[in-house]
Protein backbone atom coordinates (compact mmCIF):
# COMPACT_ATOMS: atom_id res chain seq x y z
CA UNK A 1 0.00 0.00 0.00
CA UNK A 2 1.10 3.79 -0.25
CA UNK A 3 2.32 5.35 2.76
CA UNK A 4 0.92 8.58 1.65
CA UNK A 5 -1.58 8.97 3.96
CA UNK A 6 0.57 8.10 6.94
CA UNK A 7 3.30 10.56 6.93
CA UNK A 8 3.12 14.12 7.38
CA UNK A 9 5.57 15.00 3.90
CA UNK A 10 2.57 13.39 2.32
CA UNK A 11 5.70 11.37 0.29
CA UNK A 12 4.22 8.72 -1.75
CA UNK A 13 6.05 5.45 -1.50
CA UNK A 14 4.87 1.45 -0.94
CA UNK A 15 5.15 -0.71 2.05
CA UNK A 16 5.55 -4.43 0.77
CA UNK A 17 3.57 -5.32 4.08
CA UNK A 18 1.41 -3.23 6.79
CA UNK A 19 -1.27 -3.62 9.40
CA UNK A 20 -2.51 -1.31 11.82
CA UNK A 21 -3.24 -2.77 15.54
CA UNK A 22 -5.87 -1.20 17.49
CA UNK A 23 -4.74 -3.38 21.07
CA UNK A 24 -1.62 -4.32 23.31
CA UNK A 25 -2.55 -8.33 22.16
CA UNK A 26 -2.29 -7.33 18.53
CA UNK A 27 1.08 -5.56 18.86
CA UNK A 28 2.74 -8.35 21.00
CA UNK A 29 0.88 -10.99 17.70
CA UNK A 30 2.83 -8.86 15.10
CA UNK A 31 5.67 -8.06 16.98
CA UNK A 32 6.25 -11.56 17.87
CA UNK A 33 5.96 -12.80 13.86
CA UNK A 34 9.08 -14.08 12.88
CA UNK A 35 8.05 -14.01 9.51
CA UNK A 36 8.95 -10.35 9.00
CA UNK A 37 12.40 -9.94 10.62
CA UNK A 38 12.22 -6.12 9.72
CA UNK A 39 9.81 -4.39 11.44
CA UNK A 40 9.20 -0.01 11.24
CA UNK A 41 6.84 1.84 13.81
CA UNK A 42 4.35 4.04 12.91
CA UNK A 43 2.57 6.84 14.98
CA UNK A 44 1.29 10.14 13.19
CA UNK A 45 4.37 10.02 10.31
CA UNK A 46 4.94 13.18 11.49
CA UNK A 47 8.92 13.33 11.95
CA UNK A 48 10.02 11.05 9.45
CA UNK A 49 10.95 11.56 5.68
CA UNK A 50 10.34 8.41 3.68
CA UNK A 51 13.27 8.07 0.74
CA UNK A 52 12.42 4.79 -0.57
CA UNK A 53 9.79 2.04 -0.76
CA UNK A 54 10.06 0.59 2.40
CA UNK A 55 10.49 -3.76 2.95
CA UNK A 56 10.44 -3.97 6.02
CA UNK A 57 6.40 -5.00 8.26
CA UNK A 58 4.96 -1.52 8.79
CA UNK A 59 2.85 -1.07 11.98
CA UNK A 60 0.76 1.39 12.13
CA UNK A 61 0.14 1.87 15.86
CA UNK A 62 -3.39 2.94 16.25
CA UNK A 63 -4.22 2.21 20.37
CA UNK A 64 -6.55 4.59 21.39
CA UNK A 65 -7.91 5.77 24.80
CA UNK A 66 -7.22 8.46 27.45
CA UNK A 67 -8.13 7.32 31.19
CA UNK A 68 -8.01 9.35 34.68
CA UNK A 69 -5.31 7.28 37.22
CA UNK A 70 -5.94 9.31 40.00
CA UNK A 71 -6.10 13.29 41.15
CA UNK A 72 -5.85 15.00 44.39
CA UNK A 73 -7.18 18.65 45.00
CA UNK A 74 -4.75 19.82 42.70
CA UNK A 75 -3.23 17.54 40.22
CA UNK A 76 -4.47 14.56 38.05
CA UNK A 77 -2.38 11.49 36.67
CA UNK A 78 -3.75 11.02 32.83
CA UNK A 79 -2.81 8.07 30.94
CA UNK A 80 -3.22 8.10 27.07
CA UNK A 81 -2.59 5.34 24.84
CA UNK A 82 0.16 5.74 22.23
CA UNK A 83 -2.42 6.01 19.01
CA UNK A 84 -4.35 9.53 20.08
CA UNK A 85 -3.10 12.06 17.97
CA UNK A 86 -1.12 14.20 20.73
CA UNK A 87 -3.15 17.71 19.49
CA UNK A 88 -6.51 15.53 20.21
CA UNK A 89 -5.06 14.78 23.85
CA UNK A 90 -4.09 18.28 24.04
CA UNK A 91 -7.72 19.32 23.12
CA UNK A 92 -9.27 16.72 25.97
CA UNK A 93 -7.04 18.24 28.79
CA UNK A 94 -8.14 21.64 27.92
CA UNK A 95 -11.93 20.37 28.22
CA UNK A 96 -11.40 19.15 31.64
CA UNK A 97 -9.38 22.43 32.65
CA UNK A 98 -6.37 20.57 32.53
CA UNK A 99 -3.26 22.25 32.43
CA UNK A 100 0.35 21.74 31.49
CA UNK A 101 0.16 20.56 28.05
CA UNK A 102 -1.05 23.89 26.78
CA UNK A 103 2.14 25.62 25.01
CA UNK A 104 2.44 22.13 23.25
CA UNK A 105 -1.24 23.01 21.13
CA UNK A 106 -1.09 21.55 17.55
CA UNK A 107 2.03 19.94 17.67
CA UNK A 108 1.24 16.90 14.41
CA UNK A 109 1.84 13.19 15.61
CA UNK A 110 0.91 10.83 18.19
CA UNK A 111 0.99 10.81 22.15
CA UNK A 112 3.87 7.46 22.05
CA UNK A 113 5.96 9.09 19.28
CA UNK A 114 6.27 12.43 21.72
CA UNK A 115 8.27 10.92 24.31
CA UNK A 116 11.16 9.94 21.36
CA UNK A 117 12.09 13.40 20.93
CA UNK A 118 10.54 14.83 23.67
CA UNK A 119 8.59 17.49 21.35
CA UNK A 120 8.48 20.56 22.80
CA UNK A 121 7.55 24.45 21.92
CA UNK A 122 7.10 28.01 23.15
CA UNK A 123 8.89 26.90 26.51
CA UNK A 124 7.83 23.63 27.18
CA UNK A 125 8.61 19.94 26.36
CA UNK A 126 6.85 16.80 27.28
CA UNK A 127 8.98 15.79 30.19
CA UNK A 128 7.48 18.69 32.13
CA UNK A 129 4.27 17.08 32.49
CA UNK A 130 5.58 13.40 31.75
CA UNK A 131 5.52 10.41 34.26
CA UNK A 132 5.98 7.68 32.63
CA UNK A 133 5.48 5.43 29.66
CA UNK A 134 4.96 1.94 28.81
CA UNK A 135 6.78 -0.19 25.57
CA UNK A 136 6.61 -3.45 24.39
CA UNK A 137 10.52 -4.89 24.25
CA UNK A 138 10.56 -5.69 20.14
CA UNK A 139 13.15 -8.61 21.23
CA UNK A 140 11.44 -9.56 24.35
CA UNK A 141 7.84 -9.21 23.93
CA UNK A 142 7.04 -8.16 27.56
CA UNK A 143 6.40 -4.52 28.73
CA UNK A 144 8.70 -2.54 30.32
CA UNK A 145 7.94 0.87 32.65
CA UNK A 146 9.80 3.83 31.99
CA UNK A 147 10.09 6.82 34.68
CA UNK A 148 11.19 10.23 33.65
CA UNK A 149 14.33 9.39 34.41
CA UNK A 150 15.02 6.36 32.65
CA UNK A 151 13.87 8.09 29.51
CA UNK A 152 16.82 10.97 29.94
CA UNK A 153 15.13 13.60 28.32
CA UNK A 154 16.91 16.41 26.60
CA UNK A 155 16.45 18.97 24.07
CA UNK A 156 14.41 16.57 21.28
CA UNK A 157 16.14 13.92 22.56
CA UNK A 158 15.49 10.61 24.77
CA UNK A 159 17.32 6.73 25.37
CA UNK A 160 14.41 6.32 22.51
CA UNK A 161 17.16 7.91 20.26
CA UNK A 162 19.97 6.94 21.88
CA UNK A 163 20.66 2.89 23.25
CA UNK A 164 16.85 2.61 23.20
CA UNK A 165 15.92 3.04 19.50
CA UNK A 166 13.62 0.51 17.57
CA UNK A 167 14.14 -1.44 20.75
CA UNK A 168 10.56 -0.67 22.44
CA UNK A 169 6.91 0.34 21.03
CA UNK A 170 6.19 2.95 23.40
CA UNK A 171 2.35 1.72 24.33
CA UNK A 172 1.02 4.43 26.29
CA UNK A 173 2.33 7.73 27.86
CA UNK A 174 1.25 8.84 31.73
CA UNK A 175 1.41 12.97 32.56
CA UNK A 176 1.12 14.75 36.01
CA UNK A 177 -1.11 17.96 35.07
CA UNK A 178 -2.76 20.35 37.07
CA UNK A 179 -6.23 20.92 37.94
CA UNK A 180 -6.12 24.63 39.32
CA UNK A 181 -3.48 27.35 40.17
CA UNK A 182 -2.29 26.56 36.52
CA UNK A 183 1.29 27.48 36.42
CA UNK A 184 1.20 29.56 33.05
CA UNK A 185 4.17 29.42 30.62
CA UNK A 186 4.35 32.72 28.90
CA UNK A 187 7.74 34.14 28.87
CA UNK A 188 8.38 33.33 25.63
CA UNK A 189 8.11 36.64 23.54
CA UNK A 190 5.85 35.17 20.87
CA UNK A 191 3.30 34.13 23.48
CA UNK A 192 3.33 37.66 25.51
CA UNK A 193 2.94 39.23 21.90
CA UNK A 194 0.13 37.52 20.68
CA UNK A 195 -2.20 37.38 23.88
CA UNK A 196 -1.71 41.04 23.84
CA UNK A 197 -2.74 41.15 20.45
CA UNK A 198 -5.89 39.17 22.06
CA UNK A 199 -6.49 41.72 24.09
CA UNK A 200 -5.87 39.00 26.76
CA UNK A 201 -4.03 40.21 30.46
CA UNK A 202 -5.10 37.30 32.71
CA UNK A 203 -5.38 34.28 30.39
CA UNK A 204 -6.68 31.08 30.95
CA UNK A 205 -5.13 27.57 29.69
CA UNK A 206 -7.59 27.72 26.61
CA UNK A 207 -6.57 31.28 26.36
CA UNK A 208 -3.00 30.23 25.96
CA UNK A 209 -3.23 27.39 23.47
CA UNK A 210 -5.45 29.90 21.25
CA UNK A 211 -2.23 32.18 21.02
CA UNK A 212 0.01 28.89 20.48
CA UNK A 213 -2.63 27.66 17.55
CA UNK A 214 -2.30 31.30 16.33
CA UNK A 215 1.19 31.73 16.87
CA UNK A 216 1.97 28.51 14.38
CA UNK A 217 -1.22 28.94 12.17
CA UNK A 218 1.07 31.99 10.93
CA UNK A 219 4.27 30.30 10.47
CA UNK A 220 3.96 26.80 10.06
CA UNK A 221 2.38 25.17 7.11
CA UNK A 222 -0.37 22.53 7.64
CA UNK A 223 0.49 19.37 6.77
CA UNK A 224 -3.18 18.36 5.31
CA UNK A 225 -2.36 21.09 2.48
CA UNK A 226 1.21 20.99 2.09
CA UNK A 227 3.55 18.40 2.87
CA UNK A 228 6.10 18.71 6.13
CA UNK A 229 7.55 17.12 9.27
CA UNK A 230 7.62 20.57 11.07
CA UNK A 231 11.58 21.38 11.89
CA UNK A 232 13.61 19.70 9.56
CA UNK A 233 17.08 20.30 12.30
CA UNK A 234 17.88 20.72 15.34
CA UNK A 235 19.02 24.06 16.47
CA UNK A 236 22.55 23.77 17.07
CA UNK A 237 24.03 24.45 20.25
CA UNK A 238 27.75 25.91 20.13
CA UNK A 239 29.98 26.94 22.79
CA UNK A 240 30.98 29.79 24.24
CA UNK A 241 34.54 30.39 21.88
CA UNK A 242 32.68 29.54 18.53
CA UNK A 243 29.81 31.78 19.48
CA UNK A 244 32.37 34.85 20.30
CA UNK A 245 34.08 33.99 16.92
CA UNK A 246 30.79 33.89 14.86
CA UNK A 247 29.86 37.41 16.26
CA UNK A 248 32.98 38.78 14.78
CA UNK A 249 31.17 38.13 11.65
CA UNK A 250 27.66 38.11 12.51
CA UNK A 251 26.69 40.49 15.22
CA UNK A 252 23.19 40.02 14.65
CA UNK A 253 22.78 36.49 15.22
CA UNK A 254 20.34 35.37 17.50
CA UNK A 255 20.56 33.02 20.33
CA UNK A 256 19.74 31.14 23.74
CA UNK A 257 22.10 30.36 26.65
CA UNK A 258 21.38 26.78 27.48
CA UNK A 259 24.40 26.27 30.54
CA UNK A 260 27.47 28.44 31.48
CA UNK A 261 29.40 27.37 28.14
CA UNK A 262 26.50 26.00 25.57
CA UNK A 263 24.63 28.84 23.15
CA UNK A 264 21.76 27.81 21.17
CA UNK A 265 21.75 29.38 18.03
CA UNK A 266 18.12 28.91 15.96
CA UNK A 267 19.12 27.12 12.77
CA UNK A 268 16.56 28.96 11.07
CA UNK A 269 17.86 32.62 11.10
CA UNK A 270 21.13 30.56 9.32
CA UNK A 271 19.05 29.30 6.79
CA UNK A 272 17.28 32.38 6.17
CA UNK A 273 20.87 34.06 5.92
CA UNK A 274 22.40 31.54 3.50
CA UNK A 275 19.57 32.57 1.28
CA UNK A 276 17.29 29.43 1.31
CA UNK A 277 13.91 30.68 2.65
CA UNK A 278 11.20 30.33 0.49
CA UNK A 279 13.07 28.76 -2.29
CA UNK A 280 11.14 26.40 -4.29
CA UNK A 281 12.59 23.53 -6.61
CA UNK A 282 9.47 21.99 -8.50
CA UNK A 283 7.44 20.39 -5.73
CA UNK A 284 9.83 20.90 -2.92
CA UNK A 285 11.55 23.40 -1.14
CA UNK A 286 11.97 25.66 2.40
CA UNK A 287 8.88 26.75 3.81
CA UNK A 288 8.14 30.78 3.10
CA UNK A 289 7.56 31.79 6.48
CA UNK A 290 9.74 29.71 8.84
CA UNK A 291 13.24 28.45 7.32
CA UNK A 292 13.51 25.56 9.56
CA UNK A 293 10.71 23.54 7.75
CA UNK A 294 11.11 21.41 4.16
CA UNK A 295 8.14 21.42 2.32
CA UNK A 296 6.21 18.95 -0.29
CA UNK A 297 4.32 20.91 -2.46
CA UNK A 298 2.72 18.10 -4.13
CA UNK A 299 4.61 14.78 -5.25
CA UNK A 300 7.98 15.55 -3.84
CA UNK A 301 10.54 12.45 -3.90
CA UNK A 302 11.90 11.88 -0.39
CA UNK A 303 15.53 11.72 -2.10
CA UNK A 304 15.10 15.06 -3.24
CA UNK A 305 14.25 16.65 -0.02
CA UNK A 306 16.95 14.93 1.73
CA UNK A 307 18.90 16.72 -1.11
CA UNK A 308 18.31 19.51 -0.56
CA UNK A 309 18.60 19.33 3.14
CA UNK A 310 22.68 17.87 2.54
CA UNK A 311 22.93 21.24 0.38
CA UNK A 312 21.65 23.11 3.43
CA UNK A 313 23.41 21.36 5.85
CA UNK A 314 26.56 21.88 3.51
CA UNK A 315 26.12 25.79 2.80
CA UNK A 316 25.62 26.32 6.72
CA UNK A 317 28.81 25.13 7.59
CA UNK A 318 30.44 26.43 4.76
CA UNK A 319 29.38 30.07 5.79
CA UNK A 320 29.02 29.41 9.10
CA UNK A 321 31.21 26.83 10.32
CA UNK A 322 28.39 25.21 12.23
CA UNK A 323 26.90 21.26 11.51
CA UNK A 324 23.63 21.71 12.13
CA UNK A 325 21.62 18.14 12.20
CA UNK A 326 18.29 16.72 11.15
CA UNK A 327 15.78 15.92 13.70
CA UNK A 328 13.85 14.01 11.09
CA UNK A 329 14.71 10.43 11.03
CA UNK A 330 15.46 9.25 7.15
CA UNK A 331 14.24 6.28 6.16
N1 LIG B 1 14.38 32.61 12.52
C1 LIG B 1 14.75 33.29 11.38
N2 LIG B 1 14.21 32.92 10.19
C2 LIG B 1 13.32 31.89 10.08
C3 LIG B 1 12.97 31.18 11.25
C4 LIG B 1 13.50 31.55 12.45
O1 LIG B 1 15.54 34.22 11.44
O2 LIG B 1 12.89 31.62 8.97
C5 LIG B 1 14.96 33.01 13.82
C6 LIG B 1 14.32 34.28 14.39
O3 LIG B 1 15.34 34.98 15.04
C7 LIG B 1 13.35 33.73 15.41
C8 LIG B 1 14.09 32.51 15.92
O4 LIG B 1 14.76 32.00 14.76
O5 LIG B 1 13.09 34.63 16.43
C9 LIG B 1 13.21 31.45 16.54
O6 LIG B 1 12.19 31.06 15.64
P1 LIG B 1 10.88 30.27 16.16
O7 LIG B 1 10.31 30.93 17.34
O8 LIG B 1 10.02 30.04 14.97
O9 LIG B 1 11.47 28.91 16.70
P2 LIG B 1 12.55 27.88 16.14
O10 LIG B 1 13.75 27.91 17.02
O11 LIG B 1 12.76 28.10 14.69
C10 LIG B 1 11.73 25.94 17.66
C11 LIG B 1 11.26 24.52 17.53
C12 LIG B 1 9.83 24.47 17.00
C13 LIG B 1 8.94 25.20 17.98
C14 LIG B 1 9.44 26.65 18.13
C15 LIG B 1 8.70 27.41 19.18
C16 LIG B 1 13.27 23.22 17.10
C17 LIG B 1 14.06 22.40 16.13
N3 LIG B 1 12.15 23.78 16.64
O12 LIG B 1 11.77 26.50 16.35
O13 LIG B 1 9.44 23.10 16.96
O14 LIG B 1 7.60 25.21 17.53
O15 LIG B 1 10.85 26.63 18.53
O16 LIG B 1 9.05 26.97 20.45
O17 LIG B 1 13.67 23.34 18.25
C18 LIG B 1 9.36 21.16 15.57
O18 LIG B 1 10.17 20.65 16.34
O19 LIG B 1 8.93 20.54 14.58
C19 LIG B 1 8.94 22.54 15.80
C20 LIG B 1 8.15 23.19 14.95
Amino acid sequence: ISLKPYNTFGIDVLAKHFVEVDNLDELRAVLALKTYPNKLILGGGSNMLLTKNQDALVIHVNIKGIFIISEDENTVTVKANAGENWHEFVLWCLQHDFGGVENLSLIPGNVGTAPIQNIGAYGVELKDTFVACEGLSVETNEIKSFSKSDCDFGYRNSIFKQHAKGKYVITNVTFKLSKKAHKLNIIYGSIKTQLEAMGITNPTIKEVSKAVIAIRESKLPNPKEIGNSGSFFKNPVISKAEYNALIENFPEIPSYTVSENEIKIPAGWLIEKAGFKGKRFGDYGVHKKQALVLVNYGNAKGLDILNLSKLIQNTITRLFGISIEAEVNIL
